[in-house]
């Protein structure tokens, strides 16, 4: 038995690998947890149609993925569950879908210390996360969905409400802190 699949995403910037990264070096959430980095697989296995010259990233495959991602799932060791992490994680399937989520003000800071990102770039994501997109995707699924507001949160606090929330769907209930639509950022939308 395969255990759950929990589909983690969000607005680049909002922390999805920052999360993971401590879920991997902490053994007592390692040993129960395992991540799919969907920006490495991409890249590493070059499952990708072509360049989005752009936006200056590369367009997934999602055929291949969806069938890749499947058979890296059968390889989780039994008893534990499966992490994919990816803001477009939401479209594969997964028992859960779970958003980070960050102000646009917040992730204007985050990302403008990364050196490539574009003022245009750090703009396109800030209004997208105001707008909701990837949690309107996200809902549009069908799936269970939950949202993590890490604005103003520590790592430590964000895993362990990453952690909550599967843990409480496990036992078949409802995290309702995490349920969607808490946040309204329509304000911060830059003109
Ligand atoms: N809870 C937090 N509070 C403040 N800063 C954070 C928090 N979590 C992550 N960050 C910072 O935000 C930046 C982006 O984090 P990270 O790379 O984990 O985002 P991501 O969601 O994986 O983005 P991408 O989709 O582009 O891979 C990093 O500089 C990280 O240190
Ligand atoms: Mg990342």
């Amino acid at each position: 038995m395969t255990g759950m699949i929990i589909a983690l995403t969000g607005t680049p910037g909002t922390g999805k690998t920052t999360v993971c990264e401590f879920i991997k070096e902490h053994s007592q959430y390692r040993d129960k947890y395992r991540i799919i980095d969907l920006h490495k697989l991409i890249l590493d296995e070059k499952i990708y149609t072509g360049r989005d010259e752009m936006r200056d990233t590369y367009i997934a495959d999602m055929d291949r993925l969806r069938k890749r991602v499947a058979e890296l799932i059968e390889q989780t060791p039994v008893g534990m569950d499966t992490i994919i992490e990816g803001h477009i994680s939401h479209y594969l399937a997964a028992d859960i879908i779970i958003v980070l989520r960050a102000s646009p003000v917040a992730l204007r800071k985050r990302l403008g210390k990364r050196r490539e990102y574009s003022y245009e770039k750090i703009k396109e994501n800030s209004d997208a996360e105001a707008l909701d997109v990837i949690l309107v995707e996200s809902v549009e699924t069908g799936r269970k969905v939950f949202e993590i507001n890490t604005t103003d949160m520590n790592l430590i606090s964000v895993v362990k409400s990453v952690i909550e929330i599967i843990e409480s769907v496990k036992k078949g209930k409802v995290p309702e802190e995490y349920l969607p639509g808490k946040n309204n950022w329509i304000e911060q939308v830059e003109l």
